[in-house]
Order: C-alpha cells, then structure tokens, then sequence
C-alpha cells in the first residue's frame, strides 16, 4: 500500500488531507508534535483505521529522520506549522523554530531521502506571503511581502524550499493556499470563533472597521487540490490556490448570522463588537489561481454559501469539539502589541 506521510496531522487542514487520503486508500503516518493547536477530536473518525499511523514527533528532532526512512512514504505533505498570526506578534520564538528550522531539518532529511527512494515533498504555504493586495490577485510570480512573524517565517521556509529544488534536485513543491474555513479549525481562527461565541450567546469581536478581506476556501477543496498537486504538479513549481471569493470579516459575520439564525434562536448578547485591530493588519490577500486551474485541472467545488452552512452545521453537531480544548485558547486575546 502506497504510504504518505502527513506533518501537522492532528491540526485543522491536515486532519481533513489524512480523512480525505484515507479514502483514497493510502496508508497514512501522522507525525505531529501535539501542541495546543492539535486535537484528538479531529482525528477520531480514523484513528482505528488500518490506514493510519500515529507518531508523536517535532519535526525540528532528528527523529524525523527515522520516521521517514522507516515508513519509506511515496510522498511528503508538510503541514506541520505554527500558524496564528496574533501569537506570532505576541512570541515570534516558536514560529522560528517550527516553520523555518523545523522545515530545514525536513529538508535535510528529505534531500537524503529522496536520492534514494521515489518520493515527493508538498510543502504546505499560505496568500500571506504576498502581504496586502489591494488591487488584482497575485499571481505565483510575485514578490513575497511578509506583514507579519507568522507571514515571515512561512516566507523563509518556501525559499529553503525551493533553493533546495534548485541546488540539490529535490522533487518538491510550494503551494500557497487562501483563508481556509471548515470543519476541526481552532476557535483562536475568525470562523470557529463567531460560531463558539454565537453557540454561547456572546458578542462577535471583529477587528478594526471589520474592512479587512480574505479570500475564503472551503477546507476540503484545498485538500483536493494537495492530492492533485501530488499527483500532477511540476517539480520546482509553485501553485496557489484559492476560491476566487473575497469576503471581508464583517460580510462573514452577517452571514454566519443568518445561517445559524436558520438553526437556532440567537441569543440577545451576539451583536458585532468592533475591538482593536492588530498591529501590520494585512487589508486584503487575494490570489490568482488560474495556474493550477489550467495546468492541473483544478477549481474550487464549494461556494461559500454551501461551505459555511456544512461548517456551521459541523461545529452546531460537535459541540464537544470546543470542550476538548482549554477555555482560555478559545477567549484570550492575542495579539494586541
Ligand atoms: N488555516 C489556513 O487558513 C491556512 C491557509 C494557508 C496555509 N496554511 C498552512 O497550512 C498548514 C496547516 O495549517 P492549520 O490551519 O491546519 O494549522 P493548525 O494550527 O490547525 O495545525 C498545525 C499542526 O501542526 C503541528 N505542529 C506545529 N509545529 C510542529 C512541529 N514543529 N512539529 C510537528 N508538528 C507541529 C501542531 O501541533 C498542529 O497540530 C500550515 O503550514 C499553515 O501555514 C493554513
């Protein structure tokens, strides 16, 4: 059975890639440090699978190296990340250590790896590397511009990236992938938290004028979009990949309203309450991804409507997902500066 290891598999989008390869009849190592971003919640419909394997590991230990020579996978998907920018801002430290040195020792290890055995690295990234957008969408050719910590770190990791494509051929790829919202997100991110504090009759802390603007990618569509670039994507290459659906955070806001207001009676306490912003505010990202469209076929299924109702309904129906995590992860405020 073909074998893929997955970084940062107890977290939001890699628990939902490993559901989505389970299916898809790989064999699955989940190599994931457990940091207070993971949870066991969200790897509860497969973790008696005979697909998949657990394995506690920071990719910064040397561990890793063990892990991948053992398990010899057909490919690589590394998620594993630190990835709120508000504790970014707070404490850079562990944002350097996880997504920069941690993606170095991923490389070393891999370039070794892969001169040896068929394998391909997928290297998870983000829009924020391109910083504000304020007109268009940027393309894969554009200069990255990182706001924030988090912003930077990423930044730097995909330029080990692919100096390491360049300079030692290794098959590796970037993929730089919008806002994503669905099921098993921490309550720290936008969404999961205006349904945590919807669900619990209180206010919707929104930051700023509530201008800024994201573009907003159904979770499972961006899965889809890993596995095709696994499958068809160019090494050395960049994709990114997005919905083309700008919203900004008041606009999600006013529709996760109306969605639960369909469900449930809303409280008297949920009113939108503008709060201080955060300091480097991005005002908008917004990608072009005609790229990956042309080249590989590949185009967001889900529209917002259809997403954020099957998110809603998610988090409505597992409201033991918010209990499975500490309190004050769901309601301090980060971030300030
Ligand atoms: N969430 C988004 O909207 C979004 C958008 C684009 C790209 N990304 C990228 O996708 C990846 C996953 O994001 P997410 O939202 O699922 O994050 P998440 O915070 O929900 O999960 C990250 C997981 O990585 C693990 N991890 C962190 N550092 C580690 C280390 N050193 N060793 C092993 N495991 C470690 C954590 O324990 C956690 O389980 C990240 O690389 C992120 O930059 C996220």
């Amino acid at each position: 059975m073909n074998k893929i290891i997955v970084t940062g598999g107890l977290g939001f989008i890699g628990s939902n890639l490993i559901n989505l390869l389970i299916s898809k009849n790989y064999y699955v190592i989940n190599v994931d440090k457990i940091s207070y971003s993971s949870n066991f919640y969200n790897t509860k419909e497969f973790k008696n699978s005979k697909n998949y394997k657990f394995i506690k590991c920071d990719i910064v230990d040397n561990k890793l190296k063990k892990i991948i020579f053992k398990y010899k996978p057909i490919g690589i998907f590394n998620l594993a990340a630190e990835t709120h920018v508000d504790r970014s801002i707070d404490n850079p430290n562990n944002f350097i250590q996880s997504n920069i040195l941690g993606v170095f020792n991923l490389l070393e290890h891999f370039k070794e790896y892969s001169k040896k055995y068929n394998s391909k690295l997928i290297h998870i990234s983000t829009d924020e590397v391109y910083g504000d957008i304020l007109n268009g969408r940027s393309s894969e050719n554009y200069a990255y511009q990182p706001s924030s910590p988090y912003a930077a770190s990423k930044a730097a990791s995909d330029h080990l990236v692919s100096s390491y494509v360049r300079t030692y051929k290794i098959p590796a790829i970037v993929t730089n992938c919008s806002n994503n919202y669905g099921p098993k997100q921490h309550p720290e991110k936008l969404i999961p938290k205006l349904i945590y504090n919807i669900l619990n009759n209180k206010p919707l802390p929104i930051y700023g004028n509530g201008k800024n603007s994201r573009e907003w990618i159904y979770v499972k569509d961006h899965c889809e979009a890993l596995i095709k670039v696994f499958k068809k994507g160019k090494i050395g290459e960049f994709y990114n990949i997005g919905s083309n659906k700008n919203l900004n955070n008041l606009q999600v806001s006013k529709e996760l309203i109306k969605i639960s207001g369909k469900k449930i009676k809303i409280g008297k306490r949920v009113k939108i309450l503008f709060i201080k912003d955060r300091p480097g505010h991005d005002v908008r990202y917004a990608l072009n991804s005609g790229k990956i469209k042309s080249k590989l076929g590949w185009k967001a299924r889900t529209n917002f409507r259809q997403g954020i109702k099957l998110t809603f309904d998610w988090y409505f129906k597992n409201k033991n997902y918010y209990k499975s995590l500490s309190k004050k992860d769901i309601v301090k405020r980060l971030g300030k500066g």
